[in-house]
């Protein structure tokens, strides 16, 4: 069966047409700038304009957002409009869109997606998926079953939360050298090691292809590794959380 994943990020949105049963990407990979603000309308803009790109005739439409969600709404709005508190996407998205829309976490979809077809396959046990992106999403599975809407990038941290420090945006926003953001990276993955207690640590999202260039400043007890599905785990997930 195939199902249009998109992925509606802080910065981009990304979709594809998914084959849920292989995880394959069947169509191009497009992607469009988030805008801003990023309000429901403007959201439903972008959408529209994916739907038409695909020219999607498919029944139904998966789709990751960074908010805690709950029943196909969104709860909260850290990198999004504050509109999207308390917001219907299932219903509201599937009236403008003309389709049945899922939506699911952004962390969540794209650790489905890891645990089903990359690292996380068969791994017994904690895995907590971390994705380091605008924000900092979390999915907790153990031996294979996910926890929703975890939020463990919001654990405070200096004078804020971890995202503020060890997402990917913050190392571009204060032009920190791989080395320096590290720092901040390893005391959260420490953190989270402390807390929880993981057999595995995957890391996905935009800095996971550059694992190479920090892996060295990490001191972790437990085993780190790069999700081997990268930046497209989020639109996989999001079509395979829709079926
Ligand atoms: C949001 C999460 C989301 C993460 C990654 C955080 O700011 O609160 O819900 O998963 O960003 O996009």
């Amino acid at each position: 069966m195939e199902v249009l994943g998109i992925d509606v990020g802080g910065t981009g949105i990304k979709s594809n047409i998914i084959n849920v049963e292989t995880g394959e990407s069947v169509g191009e990979k497009l992607k469009i700038k988030t805008p801003t603000p990023a309000t429901p309308e403007a959201i439903i803009e972008c959408l529209r304009e994916t739907v038409e790109n695909y020219q999607w005739q498919g029944k139904k439409i998966g789709i990751g957002f960074p908010s805690v969600i709950k029943n196909g709404v969104s709860l909260t709005a850290s990198n999004i409009d504050q509109q999207f508190i308390n917001y219907n996407i299932d219903s509201e998205f599937s009236k403008a869109l003309g389709c049945d829309v899922r939506v699911v976490n952004d962390a969540d979809a794209a650790g489905i997606a890891e645990m089903t077809y990359g690292k996380g396959k068969n791994v017994k046990g904690l895995v907590i998926f971390i994705t380091l992106g605008t924000g900092i999403g979390s999915a907790l599975f153990y031996n294979g079953q996910l926890l929703a809407n975890t939020e463990l990038g919001h654990l405070k941290y200096k004078k804020s939360v971890f995202e503020k420090y060890a997402s990917n945006s913050a190392r571009e926003f204060h032009h920190l050298s791989w080395k320096r953001w590290a720092k901040d990276l390893d005391v959260y993955l420490n953190h989270l090691d402390l807390l929880l207690s993981p057999d595995l640590i995957l890391i996905g999202g935009g800095v996971s292809k550059n694992f190479d260039l920090y892996k060295q400043y990490l001191n972790v007890k437990v085993k780190v590794d790069m999700a081997a599905l990268q930046n497209d785990a989020g639109i996989i997930g999001a079509a395979m959380a829709a079926v």
